[in-house]
């Protein structure tokens, strides 16, 4: 039955309609409790989410929606490898590759055991390389490398790497995705061909953007080294098809293979980390693969009363589908972590932003809001007047590690402010229409200790399962990405008119005259 047919979704339409215009502050005022009462907690990462538009009611009524959409047992087919990407008709196992022991089978192959054999590996190799052990050719020490991927072979790795980058480490890792070689071209400024490492990453070895850079790349190395044979020790490819990034020139000693059921998004713990293991230490690789182990383990075990990820799911589906709430944004109180949302834009919406079910029939409810966000208290002097007084209802995370000494006690209480403005706001009897502010706004605040790899992992693999509930929830594949696809096929089709004598296919007057403009100035 269509989720919104559902007795569960109906019960919550009608409670909305009794909660909706609750404010909060009456709420605190009326329970001390409260913050108690909605404060979930795993180690010591704390989720306090009494800043929202919620009763008790509602969340035993959300609860009992994830009962009516089978969370549970969406759950339990991840874990065991079942088929959950449902178009692609193939398992998506990124918890299998945080697990420590146990088996899963795949085609009837231990798949833990092929993971541990290339975990191990890499770690030997990212220990090599930082000792100044391995060497690309003439016994030269490597001392920077280059990370060449986009999408989910890039946004995982550049994101840990940036949010946990010692003051002092022996190799720099860079990082270059896009198109555009001005990207590529400054993570290559100031490097010696000689003892620069390229790191491809790939699942499909397919991808225009990868494939263009680590041409430039190879070319950059020809120039300086000239001959064939010895570029060849400077790359290490990161893939699903072994074959192609062989015959690109990859030694196959330097590819490290993952799998078809790694969904792109999911890949930063398989070897697609491996420059996590350069830049940090195949240790710190361990540790963040270990924090993530542990929320999954949380996850599967904990009820859904106790559960930080489906909890954070349930808010999600409150707002997106109830308050009709469009977007939600994470705001990182540590300046370390401004990549974060852009990782989680990746895994939320490539995931979520569906408008058919698991059958292809449409769906009638709001899927994946828009996911944005950034530094918070860079924000604030920016986008927040929006958040605070703008006409959108816009659900917000904040991050922060509580660590600190007195600089970052300021940050600290800017955190904290902002969640308290946003709930309390201001009235316009006291202060005038310019600058009455509605409030009622809600916040997740989400706080640790420290930000260290185990927290980064269980964070990361906690924003994982919010998705994946929300997904099992709106009745959707959260493992395909069939909606980029058709910009791909139209820029192959585009690529070869832009040339001079290039013969111009059929577009419409717009894309035509985008083309012709470009042509124009070209002669
Ligand atoms: O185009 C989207 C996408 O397929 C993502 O899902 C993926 O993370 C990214 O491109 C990169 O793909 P690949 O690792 O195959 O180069």
């Amino acid at each position: 039955m269509p989720i919104d047919q559902t007795q569960e979704w109906q019960a919550l339409q009608s409670h909305h309609r009794t909660v909706r215009d609750l404010r909060m502050g009456d709420l605190f005022a009326g329970d001390p409790e409260r913050a108690k009462r909605f404060t979930l907690s795993l180690g010591d990462i704390r989720l306090d989410y009494s800043k929202n538009r919620i009763t008790e009611e509602t969340m035993t009524l959300l609860r009992h929606l994830a009962h009516a959409a089978d969370v549970a047992g969406w759950k339990e087919r991840l874990f065991a490898g079942a088929s959950v990407n449902t178009s692609e008709n193939r398992p998506a196992l990124h918890t299998a590759l945080r697990q420590r022991g146990g088996s899963i089978l795949v085609g009837g192959k231990d798949v833990i055991a092929e993971i541990a054999s290339v975990r191990g590996r890499m770690a030997k190799f990212a220990g090599a390389v930082r000792d100044g052990m391995w060497t690309a050719h003439a016994g030269t020490r490597i001392t920077d490398v280059v990370h060449i991927g986009i999408g989910g072979s890039d946004l995982g790795p550049r994101m840990v790497v940036e949010a946990l980058r010692p003051d002092t480490a022996p190799l720099r890792v860079r990082f270059a995705s896009c198109l555009d070689d001005a990207e590529l071209t400054s993570a290559l400024s100031g490097l010696v061909p000689a003892s620069t490492l390229f790191i491809v990453a790939s699942k499909s070895f397919t991808t225009p953007e990868t494939l263009a850079n680590a041409i430039l790349a190879k070319n950059w190395l020809l120039a300086a080294l000239r001959e064939e044979s010895l570029v060849k020790g400077h790359f290490v490819a990161l893939t699903s098809k072994p074959e192609m990034a062989q015959r690109f020139g990859v030694d196959p000693a330097n590819i490290y293979p993952m799998w078809d059921w790694v969904g792109g998004r999911y890949s930063l713990w398989s070897s697609i980390g491996l420059p996590i293991a350069l830049a940090l230490g195949p240790e710190v690789f361990d540790d963040l693969l270990a924090g993530a182990a542990q929320m999954d383990e949380h996850f599967r075990t904990a009820p859904l009363e106790q559960n930080l990820p489906a909890t954070l799911a349930l808010l999600s589906v409150w707002y997106a589908n109830f308050f009709a709430a469009e977007t939600q944004i994470v705001l990182t109180y540590d300046w370390r972590l401004r990549l974060l949302p852009a990782w989680l834009q990746q895994a939320a919406m490539e995931s979520n932003g569906k408008s058919v079910d698991r059958d292809g029939t449409p769906v009638r409810w709001a899927t994946s809001p828009v996911v944005w966000g950034g530094s918070g208290n860079d924000g604030q002097h920016a986008y927040f007047q929006a958040l605070h007084q703008g006409t959108h209802l816009v659900p917000a995370d904040f991050l922060v590690a509580l660590t600190g000494g007195p600089h970052r006690r300021a940050l600290l209480a800017n955190c904290f402010a902002q969640t308290e403005a946003l709930m309390r706001g201001q009235d316009a009897a006291e202060v005038g229409p310019h600058k009455a502010m509605p409030g009622n706004r809600p916040s997740n605040a989400i706080t640790f200790e420290r930000l260290d790899a185990a927290t980064l992992g269980a964070l990361l693999a906690m924003y994982e399962h919010k998705t994946f509930v929300e997904g099992a929830i709106w009745g959707i594949d959260s493992f395909d990405q069939w909606g980029v696809e058709l910009g791909k096929v139209l820029a192959a089709r585009i690529e070869p008119e832009l040339s001079p004598d290039g013969r111009i296919g059929i577009h419409d007057s717009s894309t035509a005259s985008l083309i012709e403009t470009y042509r124009r100035r070209g002669r």
